[in-house]
């Protein structure tokens, strides 16, 4: 294979860069030409190509965002749209393609697959919401994000006695309100997976008050609730002082962290080599450490599964209230 191009696609994450950078820059160090299509799937088919060299990937290793922008695409999932996006790859002389995204970006590498255009899928998004990798790019750095806040918060919430929510983005999975909530050290972690009644939520707030702990961090994801309609549930039951925070797309930008730009670095190698070796449809992901590939309709289809026994976990050791 001589010619490839990479895009990002759906929501960006820190560490696409980092990807893009390390994709770009092996494939032209191992004698292919590289292309960056812009604004994903919908640039790809309004033939929004620009050439990449060594140069153009200079200085957004440590950026956020995706310098080739990004966009979700309808039409790219019809007939119509699948036949003008191979017809533009191909007069752009592109053998093969790297999609930087999530499922929903990975369906569409698996189409154009099928339409012999040889694509990998690296899995970009800060959800972590893919059940065949242990890891997604951008989830490590968004998880620092909301560690950030959670400490800024606790501080005013302990000077104020008071019970603060911090709503976070993963849409169905609950992994960024129970990684961050664990760092954090929040006394109650929400999420979709577990499903908590109001009764219950109170009744643990309750028990904290009654054996003198007033403040509490609450890390609610977005997939269990909206911070603000449980802040008004919480103060008619408890009657307490409680503040609600919607983290929002904050959680999306700023710099990678260190594990974000190696994962962004390792996937970006990976897929260059295996497009290299004229292998497309597959998916790259990190399992224990160990960068792997597999089929992309396989590892699409793998269930994510939530880790109870750190859910459990957390509710031990971030509950100083036990047995006191
Ligand atoms: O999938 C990434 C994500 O940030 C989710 O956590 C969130 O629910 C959604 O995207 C927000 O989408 P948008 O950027 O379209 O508002």
């Amino acid at each position: 294979m001589k010619r490839i191009a990479v895009l990002t696609s759906g929501g960006d994450a820190p560490g696409m860069n980092a990807a893009i950078r390390a994709a770009v820059r092996y494939a032209i160090a191992d004698g292919m030409s590289v292309c960056g299509i812009q604004r994903g799937y919908s640039g790809l088919l309004q033939n929004e190509f620009v050439e990449m060299n060594m140069r153009s990937v200079s200085d957004i290793v440590q950026r956020g965002g995706t310098v080739l922008r990004t966009a979700r695409s309808r039409e790219f999932m019809t007939d119509e749209g699948l036949a003008t996006a191979v017809n533009n790859l191909s007069s752009h002389g592109i053998e093969g393609l790297i999609v930087i995204g999530g499922d929903g970006s990975f369906r569409g590498a698996k189409n154009l697959s099928e339409c012999g255009i040889p694509t990998i899928g690296i899995p970009g998004t800060i959800d972590n919401d893919l059940g065949y990798t242990d890891y997604t790019l951008g989830f490590d750095t968004a998880c620092n994000t909301v560690l950030d806040a959670i400490n800024k918060l606790r501080d005013t919430m302990s000077s104020h006695d008071r019970i603060c929510i911090i709503e976070v983005m993963g849409r169905n999975c609950g992994d960024l309100a129970l990684y961050a909530g664990i760092g954090g050290g929040a006394e109650l972690i929400l999420v979709p997976e577990i499903k908590m009644g109001i009764e219950e939520i109170v009744g643990e707030l309750r028990s904290y008050r009654d054996k003198g702990k007033y403040s509490s961090i609450i890390v609610l994801s977005e997939g269990a609730g909206k911070a603000p309609e449980l802040r008004e549930q919480i103060i008619t039951r408890l009657g307490a002082s409680v503040r609600a925070t919607v983290l929002g797309h904050l959680q999306r930008g700023g710099s990678p962290s260190c594990r974000d730009r190696m994962l962004g670095a390792d996937f970006g190698v990976k897929a260059v080599k295996l497009l290299k070796q004229n292998i497309g449809n597959r998916v790259v992901g990190v399992h224990d450490g160990k960068i792997f590939d597999m089929d992309i309709m396989e590892g699409v289809a793998v269930k994510k599964v939530f880790d109870y026994d750190l859910y459990n976990m957390a509710n031990v050791i971030n509950n100083s209230t036990v047995n006191s």
